[in-house]
């Protein structure tokens, strides 16, 4: 189940985010997360399994198109179809907007089924 991110969850989507490789250091974290925070462009989702929050999916909405920023699953999770899963609920979310990746999100976007489209501009 995807659901929108809540200041409640800050920890949870933090320890989320840190799985992307340019989201280590808790300073990048902090800044990336104050992002979401303060735009409201930019949007969190989290990935809910039974009880808890396995998967992050971090996007930037545009008029016609969103951008993935961010997604990433606890490797507990990984290989079960939660990344693909979310790609696929977004899409749902967004109906008639085009997907976009960035240099950080394209190699798994482009294992997805969904067509999705290049930008060329950097995260940030
Ligand atoms: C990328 C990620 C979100 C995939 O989540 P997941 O729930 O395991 O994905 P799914 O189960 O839906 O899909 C698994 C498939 O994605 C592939 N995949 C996993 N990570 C990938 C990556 N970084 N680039 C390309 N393909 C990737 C797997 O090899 C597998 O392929 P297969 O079906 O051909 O065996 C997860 O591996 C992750 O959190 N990685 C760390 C964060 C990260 O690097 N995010 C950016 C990825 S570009």
């Amino acid at each position: 189940m995807l659901l929108r991110y809540k200041k409640s969850f800050e920890k949870i989507a933090m320890g989320l985010l840190s799985f992307m490789p340019k989201e280590r250091e808790l300073k990048k974290l902090q800044q990336t997360m104050h992002i979401y925070d303060e735009n409201p462009d930019w949007q969190l989702y989290l990935w809910k399994k039974g009880e808890d929050f396995v998967g992050l999916l971090g996007v930037e909405v545009s008029e016609h198109y969103f951008t993935i920023h961010h997604i990433s699953v606890n490797p507990s999770h990984r290989g079960e179809g939660i990344g693909h899963a979310m790609i696929e609920k977004i899409r749902q979310i967004m109906p008639g907007k085009e997907m976009h990746s960035t240099d950080e999100t394209r190699a798994f976007l482009q294992k997805c089924p969904e067509l999705e489209k290049e930008t060329g501009k950097q995260q940030f």
